[in-house]
Parts: structure tokens; C-alpha cells; sequence
């Protein structure tokens, strides 16, 4: 038996987890956790949400909620998200916490009193403007290492460097936008620099550590240590433990990594534990889950701390930090409204789905993508079609052929070849697992699945059933051996699933406090199975696509004039007309709900305004290739009318379509609005952005004596911004008058 320590990088508080940060540091540990507990091991795993800091009063003061309750309210999204994906501590707190507030306190003053801390004056940036200090995230620039804008002074997330905030280029203040200028105060250093040679011998022996993460470190020991400053001028944090300098707090990295000793002690204190077992004997194994941006305070500035404070507790023995994760390509945009947090992604998949896609891609060496396709992709076709598909199969073909699990009779060939492959592959598993090579033993996980499925399929039990019942039982009783190994392997990966699966095999107890010798042993026989369920379900994007397809399709909102040359009524449907309509380079055939406003004469040859880059759709089993829009008051309902020609402009997107415009707005409404007393209006007064266009038009025409009619559509945004459809000749008019602020649709 071993004791392993798992600690797991502290989520800040401030915001809901992002899905990247999962396949980043979340899923590893537990994973890493699931298997160490089959092995027989006493596992510590611990972590909470990090609550102090600028991160924390940044997003507090744009929230307008004070720093507790922001540290509060994402602590309980936080750790239910976590809990929800399968995530299972053994403590999961958070940093405002008295334990933890106390050891704190305890190591700064002990490291001072031992004077592995001092104070110094250093500069640090002020916003003379705003007449305040200005620790890390409130200031804001461009990163000195890989050029990415607007980064915040601690860290860019861009490319994981840790900085201060003197190394930005362009430094603003966050709050006003000033240049902040350096001014000098008192602070608190740890004399990182004096355990250069202890860390040097230190990692000597870490050639088990990743390359990334050894190369960092040793990059960082090869330049020099420098003492760094771990106190900060502001109101947010636990104040520093010294006294007369209580105003200043400590800063929150050299607080956070506490948590992992003070958690702990904390679960000590909870529970009939000892914390001394995981921290003071040398046999205990210690791990530390995190991204790369948290590398250099796991491997450099807390062991240091560790050392200084007390040399009987254990140092990190891998940190097996992660690279990131990225979100694929524009359609992760949250302006969009695509999901990107934990919490937001569990509400609408299986988090055992979302663990298994993430795993396969989990950035262990390199950076890699998630994208919602990959996703859809992998679901469906690994975890539905192969894993999920041969133990549906083997389960359902079981429990309508043989009343109870059979026996297995005289092995063939096949059969023994097929055991020697499980064994091999349980024994490659475990190796991948032990040496944190997550995604490697997935995919030992699904070959073995891939050799079930084939043979299941050589052996063709269906037909061996009715010749030869014994044989066939074999055949059921191996592959039922394979489904329980993928079952036990399977379960620190998919641990919701396996155990539904492993309550129908053996109908008692949970997979997870099984052995994980029990992955290659035979399976019980004479036992009574149930109709299975299949486990996994096939995802499919489309409903979720087509709410993101009709916010992009009116970004890019393609917008033409259309002429109608020709009007019948629909032979199935009271209310709606099929319009041909002449759309410069082409024509189109257009089902519209008319009928109950317009005759059949008043439409032909009008001009409208066509939404021309939707997917068709039948109405009625008449093909509508787009949308002519009109906009609606109550009972009265009216086509837009545009001025420009048909077949006219070349400038299109193609010749002779005319084109309607406008800028870009995120969210809008399409709305009419109407000029009134040099104010425009729709429900209310609004800003019209193209103005100019409006009021020239109107000159125009009233020079020319025309009746003007001073109504027009435009699109609002959600501050009342209106922009006016246009095309080449001035603003999209309606054939009708209707009030102001009518919707057009
Ligand atoms: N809150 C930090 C982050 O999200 C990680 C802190 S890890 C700890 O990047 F160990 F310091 F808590
Ligand atoms: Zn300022």
C-alpha cells in the first residue's frame, strides 16, 4: 500500500471553470485518483477555489458584488460543476477558510522569523490619476513574450508567462486607462535566491518529470533565482502577519499553494485522519495537477516554501502539468453564445461523454483543440459505435439467448488468444495510468473494445447458437470477460457509466471499490441478467447548431431585392402564396403567409427585401428558397419595400443582385422606426447610427416634391443603437404604414 498525495491547481473564484482548464488539470487527477484507489492505495486529494487576489476583486468590481460574494457564489458553481463532471476530492475548500488562513500566517511568520523573508523597499506601478497602487491585474498591456494585447499584469493566458506588471509593454491603469507611474513602498520578499543549491539538487533526480516541466524549471534555476515580493497593497486577502503591516496583504500565489498543506490538516481536523501520514512520512508520494502557466510555483516557489518552513515535510515528487487545451476555431466565441463553461457544458451532455472526448484529447505534450465537431465525431463513432455498441451487443444478445451468464466450455485458439489479450491489455492500461499517460490508456481502452467487436463478430454467436448452444456460450462467456475488464479499466475514465454497468454484471456493490486485479478475472457465472440499456447516446449538434446558424445568419445577414414576377396560391395551405421572384442573377421560389393581407395583384411585380443565405425549408411541401421580410403591427402587416433595382447593381455577390446593408451589430432586433421632431423612434427614441443617409434621402425627395414618409427599418441593438437598412437607392421603406417599433420578421 502507498499514500499518494493528489493536489490539484486551485480554480480562482472568479468565474465559472472553462471547459479548456477540464483537460488542462481536472479530469488528470481524478482519473489519476479513481485508479490509484483500485490499486489498493491510501489517496489525499485535495484542492478548493482560490478567493483572494486581484483576480477575484477585478471580476467582484465588474459583477458589482463585493470580493465575498464573488469568492462565494463561484466557489458553489465551481465546485458542483466539478462534482457533476465525477470530480471527487477528498476535500475540496476554498482559501477563505480559517485552517487555512491560519497556516498561513503561520508559514509567512515562521519564514520571516527564520529570515527566508524580509522587507525591502521596492517600486511597484501607482495611477496618479486614481491615486492608488496598482497590484497585478490592474494593469493591463501587451505581453512581453509573445506580443498577445490587453493581457492582465500577473500572467498572459495567451502563452502561460508569468510576469509582473512592470514587464508589460504600454502598461495602462484598468481603471482609468492612465499611465501608471513607479513609486516606491515597502514590501515583503522571499529570499527565493538562498535555496538556488537546494533546488538544484532538488529536481537532480527528476527524470521522471515531463520534458516541458523539468526544462522550465531548470530554466528558471539556470538564470538565477531572485527574490520575489509576496505582499501587495490592497484590501482583499489575509492580511500579512507582521505587526504594523497588517494593512498589506499577502500575496495570493504565495497564499494558495498553502492550501494543499492546510487542506489537509483540515481534513485532519474533520476526520479521524492524519495529515502527518501523507506529510511527514518519506514514503508518501506526492502529485501536483496544473496547466503549464502554474509550473514555476509548483516546482520552484513552493518546495522552496516547504523547505524553509519545515524540512520533515515532503516535496513534490511529479508535477505532471498539462499543456493547454484550446477551444477550436471561432465557434467557441462566448459572444456567440456558445458554450464554453464546465457548468454550461454539463448541462447539456453526459459528463461521461464529456470526459471521454476531453481525454482523448488532453493536452499531455502539446497544445491541442476542442472543437464541437470532433466532439459529436468521437461521441458517436468511439464511444457510441465502438465501446458502447459492443457491450450493448454481447449484454443484449446474453439476456435473450441464455437465461443465465454461461459457462465457458473447450477453448479454442481464438478464445485463449483473445484472453491473453485482455490480460495484455489490463497490464498496458495500468502502465499508462501509473505513468499519468492518460490519453495513451483510453486508447489501450478502446482497442480492446475494437478486438471485442471483432470477435464477437468472427465468432458469430447467433449462429453458433442454434448448432451448437455450448460453444456459443463460450463465445458470450469471454466476451462478457472482455466487457468486465473494460468495465473495471474503464471506470476511472467513465466512472458514472462502468458503474451502471458493473451493477448489471454483478448486480451488488460499485465498481470503484473493486480491486483492479478483478479487470482480468473470469466472470461470475450462473448469474441473471437483466434487459440491458444501451450506456452512451449518440450526440447530435444540429438543435444546438441551429440556434448558433440563425445568430451567424443574421451577423452576416445577406439581405437583396427581390422583384416578384409571379403569384399562386398554395394548393395546400389558406394563407400562404408561392412567389417566383427575380433576383437579378437568379430567381427563387418563395412561400410566404400573405394571404390574409395582400391580393394576389398587390404582390405582383413588388419589389420586397429577400433574406437570401437561409437553408431552404418546405412549407407544406412547397420549397421556400429564403425569406421575404415584413413587418407586423397588431393585425397589419407590411412588406419592406427597397427602392434599388433588380439586375442593376454589378456590385453584388453576384452580377445583378442588389444588395440591402447595413454595419454589424451582435445582437439586434429588426424593427421599424420613424423620424419624428429630428428625434428617430421605434419604441422609444434610439441612435441612428447612418443618419446621414436617412436625413438626405428625406431631403431629397421632399425637394422633389414627393410625399415623404418618414418611416423606415432598421436594426436596434440591445443599447438602442439603430442602423437603417439600405440599398443603392437610400433607405428600405414599408409599403404600409405601421407604427413605429413594429417587428419585422
Ligand atoms: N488560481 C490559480 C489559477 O487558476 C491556481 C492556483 S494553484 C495553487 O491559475 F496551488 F496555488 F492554489
Ligand atoms: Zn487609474
Amino acid at each position: 500500500m502507498k499514500r499518494i498525495l493528489i493536489g490539484v491547481a486551485w480554480p480562482y473564484a472568479n468565474g465559472p471553470i472553462h471547459i479548456g482548464q477540464v483537460g488542462g488539470c481536472y479530469l488528470p487527477p481524478d482519473i489519476f485518483r479513481r485508479y490509484h484507489k483500485m490499486k489498493g492505495n491510501e489517496v489525499l486529494m485535495v484542492s478548493g477555489s482560490d478567493q483572494h487576489g486581484t483576480p477575484v476583486t477585478v471580476t467582484a468590481e465588474e459583477e458589482g458584488l463585493t470580493p465575498k460574494e464573488t469568492a462565494e457564489k463561484y466557489h458553489q458553481i465551481n465546485s458542483k460543476a466539478l462534482k457533476d463532471l465525477g470530480v471527487d476530492f477528498t476535500l475540496f475548500t476554498y482559501t477563505m477558510n480559517d485552517t487555512h488562513k491560519r497556516v498561513a500566517r503561520d508559514i509567512f511568520k515562521t519564514l520571516y522569523e527564520k529570515d527566508h523573508i524580509y522587507m525591502d523597499t521596492m517600486e511597484t506601478f501607482y495611477c496618479p490619476h486614481c491615486e492608488k497602487f496598482l497590484p497585478d491585474r490592474y494593469v493591463i498591456g501587451t505581453c512581453p513574450e509573445c506580443g498577445q494585447e490587453e493581457i492582465d499584469g500577473d500572467q498572459c493566458d495567451e502563452c502561460g508567462a508569468l510576469l509582473d506588471p512592470e514587464d508589460l509593454i504600454e502598461p495602462e491603469c484598468k481603471h482609468c486607462g492612465g499611465r501608471p507611474e513607479l513609486k516606491e513602498s515597502e514590501h515583503f520578499f522571499l529570499r527565493l535566491s538562498a535555496f538556488q543549491e537546494k533546488l538544484e539538487e532538488y529536481v537532480e533526480d527528476k527524470d521522471h518529470w515531463k520534458n516541458h516541466v523539468l526544462n522550465f524549471t531548470k530554466g528558471w534555476l539556470d538564470e538565477g533565482l531572485e527574490d520575489r515580493p509576496i505582499s501587495r497593497d490592497m484590501e482583499w486577502g489575509i492580511p500579512v502577519p507582521v505587526e504594523g503591516y497588517e494593512e498589506k496583504k499577502i500575496y495570493v500565489w504565495f497564499e494558495a499553494v498553502i492550501g494543499y498543506l492546510s487542506t489537509s490538516i483540515k481534513w485532519s481536523e474533520e476526520t479521524d485522519g492524519d495529515w502527518t501520514k501523507f506529510w511527514k512520512d518519506p514514503d508518501a508520494e506526492h502529485y501536483y495537477f496544473l496547466a503549464k502557466d502554474n509550473i514555476p510555483f509548483h516546482t520552484i516557489i513552493w518546495p522552496a516554501m516547504l523547505m524553509g518552513y519545515d524540512e520533515d515535510l515532503n516535496l513534490p515528487y511529479d508535477v505532471p502539468a498539462n499543456q493547454y487545451m484550446r477551444l477550436g476555431g471561432e465557434q467557441f466565441s462566448t459572444s456567440r453564445g456558445i458554450i464554453v463553461s464546465l457548468p454550461d457544458v454539463l448541462r447539456d451532455f453526459d459528463s461521461d461523454a464529456v470526459r471521454y472526448y476531453i481525454t482523448t484529447i488532453m493536452p499531455e505534450t502539446k497544445d491541442t483543440n476542442f472543437t464541437w465537431d470532433e466532439f459529436q465525431e468521437k461521441i458517436n463513432s468511439e464511444l457510441v459505435g465502438n465501446l458502447g455498441n459492443f457491450i450493448h451487443r454481447v449484454l443484449s444478445f446474453t439476456h435473450s439467448n441464455f437465461d443465465e451468464t454461461p459457462e465457458a466450455g473447450e477453448l479454442e485458439e481464438r478464445d485463449t488468444e483473445v484472453i491473453e489479450e485482455i490480460e495484455k491489455r489490463v497490464e498496458a492500461i495500468s502502465e499508462k495510468l501509473e505513468g499519468r499517460k492518460f490519453n495513451k490508456g483510453l486508447k489501450e481502452l478502446t482497442a480492446l473494445s475494437r478486438t471485442g467487436n471483432k470477435y464477437f463478430n468472427d465468432k458469430a454467436p447467433w449462429e453458433e447458437v442454434d448448432e451448437d448452444k455450448e460453444s456459443a456460450g463460450t463465445t458470450i462467456n469471454i466476451s462478457l470477460r472482455i466487457v468486465k475488464a473494460l468495465c473495471v479499466t474503464g471506470a476511472p475514465y467513465l466512472p458514472d457509466s462502468m458503474d451502471e454497468l458493473w451493477v448489471y454484471l454483478e448486480q451488488e456493490g460499485s465498481v470503484h471499490e473493486q480491486d483492479w486485479k478483478e479487470a482480468i478475472e473470469p466472470i461470475e457465472t450462473g448469474i441473471e441478467l437483466d434487459e440491458p440499456e444501451p450506456l452512451y447516446e449518440k450526440i447530435d449538434l444540429s438543435e444546438m447548431r441551429e440556434e448558433t446558424d440563425l445568430r451567424n445568419s443574421l451577423e452576416r445577414l445577406d439581405l437583396r431585392v427581390g422583384e416578384i414576377s409571379k403569384v399562386q396560391e398554395h394548393p395546400n395551405a389558406d394563407k400562404l402564396y408561392i412567389c417566383r421572384v427575380d433576383m437579378g442573377e437568379e430567381e427563387r421560389t418563395l412561400v410566404a403567409g400573405l394571404k390574409p393581407y395582400y391580393d394576389k395583384e398587390q404582390m405582383e411585380d413588388k419589389k420586397i427585401a429577400v433574406v437570401a443565405n437561409l437553408e431552404p425549408a418546405k412549407l407544406r411541401g412547397i420549397e421556400s428558397e429564403g425569406m421575404m421580410l415584413a413587418a407586423q403591427s397588431d393585425d397589419k402587416v407590411s412588406l419592406l419595400e427597397p427602392r434599388g433595382n433588380v439586375g442593376e447593381n454589378i456590385k453584388g455577390t453576384g452580377p445583378g443582385a442588389e444588395m440591402i446593408s447595413f454595419d454589424d451589430f451582435e445582437e439586434y432586433e429588426l424593427k421599424t422606426v420613424k423620424k419624428e421632431d429630428g428625434k428617430i423612434i421605434a419604441d422609444d427614441v434610439v441612435n441612428l447610427i447612418d443618419a446621414e443617409t436617412f436625413k438626405a434621402k428625406e431631403e431629397e425627395e421632399e425637394e422633389e416634391g414627393k410625399e415623404v414618409e418618414r418611416v423606415g427599418v432598421a436594426l436596434i441593438d440591445d443599447e438602442d443603437n439603430a442602423l437603417l437598412l439600405k440599398d443603392s437607392e437610400g433607405v428600405v421603406r414599408l409599403d404600409e404604414e405601421l407604427p413605429p417599433g413594429s417587428e419585422v420578421m
